[in-house]
This record gives structure tokens, C-alpha cells and sequence, in this order.
């Protein structure tokens, strides 16, 4: 429909906003569950394309964060065991649920460059974000 045309042009500006911005955030993308499944969709991004459009439940660091409803910070992504990964160049990934009406509906996903970059403020910035984009959806 033309009301999910605008709600994706949205996203893919709070995408782009957030990478160009900040410099520590190499790729950022919105995550949502797909339909009844028990997946995520990526919806949109900003950054290089991944083949990673479609993640099951549980697996890799969205997935986990799907069933979770908790914030992931991983300050160092080479650590994780249940890690998909999506570029060479990826040191650190924060993950953060994106709430509709109490339910997590989905997540922002942001990839650094940088090593261990991330703070308890970029989460409540983060957040926030998330708390705005819910509204719009
Ligand atoms: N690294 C993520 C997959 C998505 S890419 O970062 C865009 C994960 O482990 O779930």
C-alpha cells in the first residue's frame, strides 16, 4: 500500500541519519517479525547490502534478541558463538527491541568497524529511537 511506501522511506531515513551521523555506526537496519513466522525480515538499512534478509528465531545475535526482548551489546563480535556474520570488517553489533504496544515487534541492528564502541548511552539513545519509530508503524 502507499501508507508502507512512506512507513519504509521513514526507516530508511532513520538509517541513513544514524549512520551518516554517527561515526562508529557502519551499518545500521531495522529488523521486523515476518508475518506469523517465527523469522525476522530486515525491512530497511543503510550500509552495505547482506544477505541476511531472512533470520530464523534464536540465531545469530537478532535472532536471540527476537526471543529475548532484551538489549544485545557485543563488544566484540568474534566472541559470540551464535553469530551470523555479514561483513569481514564487523567488530561490534548492538541490538536493540523495538516495542509495539508491549510487544516486541522487532529490533534495530547496528554493525561497527570499531572495536567495543558502544555505550549504556548509545541504548537509551537507541531506545528512544525505537520508542519514535513505533510510532509511525
Ligand atoms: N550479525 C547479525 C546478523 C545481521 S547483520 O549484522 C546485518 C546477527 O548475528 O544476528
Amino acid at each position: 500500500s502507499h501508507t508502507n511506501v512512506s512507513v519504509d522511506e521513514r526507516l530508511i531515513k532513520v538509517c541513513e541519519l544514524l549512520k551518516e551521523n554517527i561515526d562508529y555506526y557502519n551499518w545500521v537496519g531495522f529488523y521486523f517479525r515476518n508475518g506469523n513466522r517465527e523469522e525476522l525480515k530486515l525491512r530497511a538499512f543503510a550500509g552495505e547490502p547482506t544477505d541476511h534478509t531472512i533470520i530464523p528465531f534464536g540465531k545469530g545475535i537478532c535472532g536471540q534478541v527476537a526471543v529475548s526482548n532484551q538489549n544485545f551489546v557485543v563488544p566484540d563480535v568474534k566472541a559470540q558463538d551464535n553469530y551470523i556474520a555479514c561483513s569481514i570488517y564487523v567488530k561490534a553489533e548492538i541490538v536493540i527491541p523495538l516495542f509495539k504496544n508491549g510487544e516486541n515487534i522487532g529490533q534495530i541492528d547496528i554493525d561497527s568497524h570499531t572495536p567495543d564502541p558502544f555505550t549504556k548511552a548509545d541504548e537509551k539513545f537507541l531506545e528512544f529511537v525505537n520508542d519514535a519509530v513505533s510510532k509511525i508503524l
